[in-house]
């Protein structure tokens, strides 16, 4: 081209892509991102003179404005400089070399280095993905049960509060912490003020805040063995040894925990009912463990995933209401009463913590959306979170009720129903000639989310069983799921 260093060919492939497929960009956008990229991959070196906008415009039938639009664009992110009465030129400054590497061959691997925290993370045994349309999927809500109508009204109006709330807590929206409180203190024997509520995008962010402000590398944290794999992740990134403690049919063996709690700072459990067995933790066990709490200055983590489901009888209290409100965090969600995808819990924290956690908090994340705390603030204002909780305590006794029946008419040879007096799932052990993780295996490839026992072991799996899922499915769905579990049997 006329007086630069170009030939008129580079712009060949430019004129070749003026048509792409689905929608096209703006010409400006198509030209300042062709020269670019020719910037940025060395096709036109630093120094070299642009063609002026009228012989660019014309080679590549754009109007000259267009073209000097696109000059000004580059200019202004510094990929080329204009001189006055010279023309426009690659910025002979630029280090080329030092961008091209990652962007001419996105293939070249990354030399980026992920921490050895998270490279442990990937030694960890992988979580289940939650698929909603799977069916007999433990904790898995009866949604098509969920009072839509008034939970819709309960956002309207949380959308029309956000108007005036110009407050950003990181502890989570006050109106939302009352409303817990009360809930808390009335039905789970808890003592907590709302100052004490720290609100979380579900249980599992709590528990994430709770280790990494509780431990410092190397220290031990007495678990469940059975117990939820999803702490593993927020253990092993604190530092944090997990300590696996076998239960029996009083739950947690706190006797073995006492055995090995030297260097313990934490002690997670899941006292009302056991994840996943579903024994209940003694009286005598959950005071052996605050006692053991106060005297070595450490923290029972209490994680009251479902216990509202409890079906003959009220709910147990708390070990947080049982005198532990300095020594336990308490660890609530919403995932399991009201929908799996909402994505709220909380902590009630010794009030010694929450100044701390709140602070920390602040830098975590800087707290949670208003508009689904208000919505749930206002859904359990007007009463509608209680008379669901009561409807559904019914609805999963009865479903709870079919299921094992059915299992006891289909499967009295195979399966054996771990009795439990309540949740969301049933445990059920398997005859020792078969494989669990195997049958598990082929049941999530027939669209069944059955999980095998023994995924939940840290040691070897005293039992082989099959976890099964009733609160979300009518017994049409249930017959569905236990016929292709039959066949697969
Ligand atoms: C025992 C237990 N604790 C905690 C959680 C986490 O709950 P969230 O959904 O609130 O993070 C789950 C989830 O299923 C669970 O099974």
């Amino acid at each position: 081209m006329h007086n630069t260093g170009i030939s008129s060919e580079l712009f060949t492939p430019f004129l070749a892509q003026q048509h792409p497929a689905g929608k096209p960009l703006p010409r400006y956008r198509m030209l300042f991102n062709y020269l670019q990229q020719g910037i940025m991959t060395g096709k036109l070196q630093p120094a070299t003179k642009l063609p002026s906008s009228r012989e660019l415009a014309q080679l590549l039938m754009l109007s000259r404005n267009t073209v000097k639009q696109v000059y000004e664009m580059l200019q202004a992110e510094g990929y080329i400089e204009t001189r006055h009465g010279a023309g426009s030129f690659v910025s002979p400054q630029l280090n080329i070399s030092a961008g091209r590497a990652n962007k001419t061959s996105p293939q070249t691997s990354t030399t980026i280095k992920l921490s050895l925290k998270s490279q442990q993370i990937d030694q960890l045994r992988p979580l289940y993905s939650h698929d909603n349309k799977q069916l007999l999927l433990p904790a898995m809500p009866a949604i098509d049960q969920f009072p839509w109508p008034q939970w819709q009204r309960s956002v309207a109006s949380a959308g029309r509060e956000m108007k005036f709330s110009s407050l950003r807590d990181n502890q989570g929206s006050p109106e939302l912490r009352r409303e817990i409180a009360r809930y808390l203190t009335a039905s789970r024997g808890i003592h907590c003020r709302m100052e004490q509520i720290l609100i979380c995008s579900g249980s599992q962010q709590g528990m994430q805040l709770a280790f990494s402000m509780l431990l410092n590398p190397g220290d031990k944290v007495l678990a469940e063995d059975p117990g939820f794999p999803g702490i593993d992740g927020a253990i092993s990134n604190a530092g944090g040894i997990k300590v696996s403690i076998p239960i029996d049919s009083n739950g947690f063996r706190a006797d073995l925990a006492m055995q090995n709690s030297a260097g313990a700072k934490v002690a997670f459990i899941t006292p009302s009912r056991n994840f996943p067995i579903g024994y209940t933790l003694s009286l005598e066990r959950r005071l052996a463990l605050l006692q053991w709490a106060r005297q070595n200055g450490s923290c029972i983590i209490e994680d009251d995933y479902d216990s509202e489901f409890r079906f003959d009888g009220p709910p147990l209290t708390a070990m947080q209401g049982l005198g532990g409100d300095d020594c336990v965090i308490y660890s609530g969600t919403f995932s399991r009463i009201l929908h799996p995808s909402i994505r709220l819990g909380y902590l009630v924290l010794p009030t010694a913590l929450v100044d701390p956690f709140t602070r920390m908090r602040g830098f975590l994340d800087g707290g949670l959306s208003a508009l689904p705390q208000l919505a749930l603030a206002d859904f359990m204002a007007k009463g509608h979170f209680s008379s669901h909780l009561r409807r559904m305590r019914k609805l999963y006794k009865a479903r709870r009720h079919y299921l094992l029946q059915q299992i006891s008419e289909k499967f009295s040879d195979k399966l054996q129903w771990l009795a439990s007096d309540g949740g969301m799932h049933g445990v059920f052990l398997l005859s020792p000639d078969y494989d669990d993780q195997q049958i598990a295996e082929q049941a999530i490839a027939r669209g069944l989310g059955i999980r095998p026992l023994s995924y939940y072991y840290d040691q070897e799996a005293a039992q082989s069983g099959l976890i099964i899922g009733f609160a979300g499915y009518d017994e049409n769905q249930m017959d569905k799921g236990l016929k292709i579990l039959s066949e697969l049997l």
